[in-house]
């Protein structure tokens, strides 16, 4: 029976060796919640890293470790820390993630990692191979294993190969300032159909094949050889149900059943039932714009004086990527300006920011994401950013109050949330207000409109959608004949 086999850098589930045992933790991150509900109707193989280097599993643990990844329906592709270095903080970390996200000034144009990306890209090419059959399907996900399709096409030219991009892919202006961009990008023509958040990504890609290819493009395809490609978008949902249900469960949880963290947040609620709780939740990244946030709520805090002690931010920046220098160093600036913010405002009663950095239990975030009066999310440069969907399906009383960037994929779906420009401090500081004063009724007509096309669009349409359209594709006689 052919099967889906589902390729990415990271597993749903990461390994860890504690006291000679090994523990898994979920992964954090949109691929991975995303796909992870895809993935457990149990009708895929998933294959990625564990999370463990080769250097660091002792060979008596490598049958537990293929068992233990076997429960969660994944098998692994051994990486050394040599090729961690090169390929994950390299080149993925250092080059794509930076340029992808208009990071120009933090983008590393490495040699040695660009080799290393290509010889890794290889191992998960031929891990593909060795464990699918010709007539199985392949979804290769982000910008980790952009040289995978064209290396599984290589060796199975009848297989059917989708790939999806979770990042922003840039302009022209921005990618071609790649070395190694013509490679890229016949790495990724490799596949049958290319997909992208939202039509903006789409349109940047196609074109850059035009203008670095040459090849022709009509419409949404671009013919190669003897073949056409399809590229399209499809904005990724969440599983709505599932958050919807979490936060339903946990609004009928009996007191002595909360957890730690709604104890001190109910005890705050109690103790200033006036002050409106502001959180704002991503990965500590710098597309993520934390820094520029706090500093945004410093301006909005003199802009309102008459906020002072009657709002509270809650930061949660879950650790990312801290071997990456430019990751230490924004760790270190969040530090630094919560420390100094908090010293200068903070009175007797009142811290104007609670900053955790650490990755929560999801109890904890459904606590955070029910209890909060304002969802603050302020990339700089997003793809989609799921965060915010999460948010909005956890209303069940449909109050609460989204502010998003325009810079995230998820604005162009959500015009129903304050959509701001993270770099405008005035319009941040006016739309908290507007944010803290608005009339329940308001704050319930536009979840209304947010939560029922969350609730339709959700990621398991968004996955049908993507297979169906590579079926369709495979089905379809689009032979291209060169004249
Ligand atoms: P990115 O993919 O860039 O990290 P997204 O907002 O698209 O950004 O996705 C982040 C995902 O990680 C969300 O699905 C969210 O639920 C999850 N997540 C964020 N913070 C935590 C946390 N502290 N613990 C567990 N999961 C988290
Ligand atoms: C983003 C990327 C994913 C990545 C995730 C977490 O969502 O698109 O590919 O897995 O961030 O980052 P990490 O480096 O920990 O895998």
């Amino acid at each position: 029976m052919s099967k889906t086999i589902i390729i990415s850098n990271r597993l749903p589930v990461q390994l860890q060796i504690s006291d000679g045992g090994l523990t898994a933790t979920p992964s954090v991150g949109g691929l991975a919640t995303g796909m992870k509900s895809v993935h457990s109707g149990g009708e895929s193989l998933w294959i990625g890293w564990s999370g463990l280097t080769e250097e660091d599993t002792p060979a008596d643990l490598e049958s537990e470790i293929d068992k233990a990844l076997a429960k969660h329906g994944c098998a692994k592709v051994n990486l050394t820390a040599n090729e961690i270095d090169g390929f994950y903080f390299g080149f993925s970390n250092r080059t794509i993630w930076p340029l992808f996200h208009y990071f120009l000034e933090y983008t590393e144009f490495e040699l040695d990692f660009w080799n290393v990306y290509k010889s890794v890209n290889q191992k998960f090419a031929d891990a593909i191979i060795e464990q699918s059959n010709e007539d199985d399907t392949i979804w290769v996900h982000d910008y980790q294993l952009m040289l995978v399709p064209q290396m599984v096409r290589e060796k199975r030219p009848n297989t059917s190969i989708g790939f999806f991009l979770h990042i922003p892919f840039p302009s022209y202006e921005i990618f071609r300032t790649m070395p190694w961009r013509e490679e890229v990008l016949e790495g990724l023509l490799g596949s049958d159909l290319i997909g992208f958040h939202t039509y903006d990504y789409e349109r940047h890609f196609l074109s850059s094949v035009r203008r670095l290819l040459g090849l022709e493009v009509s419409f949404n395809d671009v013919y190669q050889d003897h073949r056409v490609i399809k590229v399209d978008s499809f904005p990724m949902g969440i599983d709505y149900k599932k958050f919807r249900d979490a936060a339903i469960a946990h609004g009928k949880n009996a007191p002595e059943n909360r957890s730690d963290f709604q104890i001190k947040l109910d005890d705050h609620k109690a103790s200033a039932p006036d002050t409106k709780l502001i959180i704002s939740i991503d990965r500590l990244d710098y597309s993520k714009g934390i820094a520029k946030r706090i500093n945004a709520f410093e301006y909005f805090l003199n802009k309102y004086p008459q906020y002072k002690e009657k709002v509270r931010l809650i930061i949660l920046a879950v650790p990312s990527r801290s071997n990456v220098p430019q990751y230490q160093l924004l760790k270190k600036e969040i530090d630094e300006l919560v420390g100094r913010i908090n010293g200068e405002l903070s009175t007797v009663n009142w811290t104007p920011i609670w900053y955790f950095y650490r990755s929560m239990p999801f109890e904890n975030l459904i606590d955070l994401y029910t209890s909060s009066d304002i969802a603050w999310l302020t990339p700089l440069r997003d793809g989609m950013n799921l965060v915010a969907k999460e948010y909005i399906a956890t209303r069940i009383d449909k109050t609460g109050v989204l502010i998003l960037s325009e810079m995230a994929g998820s604005a162009y779906e959500m015009n129903e949330a304050l959509l701001i420009n993270p770099n405008n401090f005035e319009q941040q500081a006016d739309t908290l207000k507007q944010a803290i004063t608005m009339p329940k009724e308001e704050q319930m007509a536009r979840n209304m409109f947010l939560q029922n096309r969350l609730e339709r669009y959700n990621v398991e349409v968004w996955a049908n959608e993507f297979m169906n359209a590579l079926n369709q594709k495979s089905e379809g006689d689009d032979t291209f004949v060169s004249q």
